[in-house]
């Protein structure tokens, strides 16, 4: 499963990068006002600090904006990838994108029929939000275990983004599904570390290490 983090914070993108663990990077508008920098600025940085794909998101609803803003971020980077939103007017823009050779993320995935279209509309990855649909209590990981059938049954070639991830619980059973990529902000994929019996097990190796008197 690849990892992709899911910030504008360079910083916090740097740090991940250095584990060698960080596949790429997804962005939001949202996400974009909470770094309150320049977007393309932003965005070329972040593809200075990673070869993976980058996510950028248009904002224009119809075809021609989507097309005309898309083709403008594609330009600053060739790991860019241009986030398009879960319309008819976005799904036109994702074939339009995927003809010229120009990797697409659909986002703002609900149900399993959307994805299906994205599929077919020739998407790079499809992000379907588990965390916003646990929110409003369905089942997040219910639409990840659907899409991943789905697109095993016709052979799809787009990857499964599982992103709005909340926590180390949806990465794993979404690994366990198969799904391709998880997007997550950095603390969630940090927490991915940690466990009680390894900070246990350390302390005692090393009080047991100082007893012996050696030195490394
Ligand atoms: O970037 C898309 C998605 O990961 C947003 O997550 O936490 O705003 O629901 P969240």
């Amino acid at each position: 499963m690849k990892f992709f983090v899911d910030t504008a914070d360079i910083a916090e993108i740097k740090d991940l990068a250095a584990t060698g663990l960080l596949d790429g990077v997804t962005t939001n508008p949202s996400l974009i006002k909470k770094a309150g920098r320049d977007f393309k600025e932003v965005i070329a940085e972040i593809c200075a600090v990673t070869d993976g794909p980058v996510s950028a998101e248009v904002v224009a609803m119809d075809f021609d904006g989507m097309v005309a803003q898309g083709e403008d971020l594609a330009k600053i980077a060739k790991n860019v990838t241009i986030k398009v939103p879960l319309t008819i007017e976005g799904l036109k823009a994702c074939r339009h994108f995927r003809n010229k050779g120009i990797m697409v993320n659909v986002t703002l995935c609900f149900s399993p029929a959307q994805a299906l279209l994205a599929a077919k509309a020739g998407a790079s990855f499809i992000s379907p939000f588990v965390g916003r649909l646990d929110d409003v209590g369905s089942d997040g990981l219910t639409l990840i275990h659907d899409i991943v059938t789905i697109y095993n049954n016709y052979d799809f070639e787009t990857e499964v983004l599982v992103a709005s991830v909340r926590n180390p619980i949806h990465i794993v059973e979404s690994a366990k599904m198969g799904a391709h990529v998880a997007t997550a902000p950095a603390s969630v994929l940090k927490a991915l570390v940690n466990h009680p019996l390894t900070d246990r097990g350390l302390e005692t190796f090393l009080k047991d290490w100082a007893a012996t008197g050696q030195k490394l």
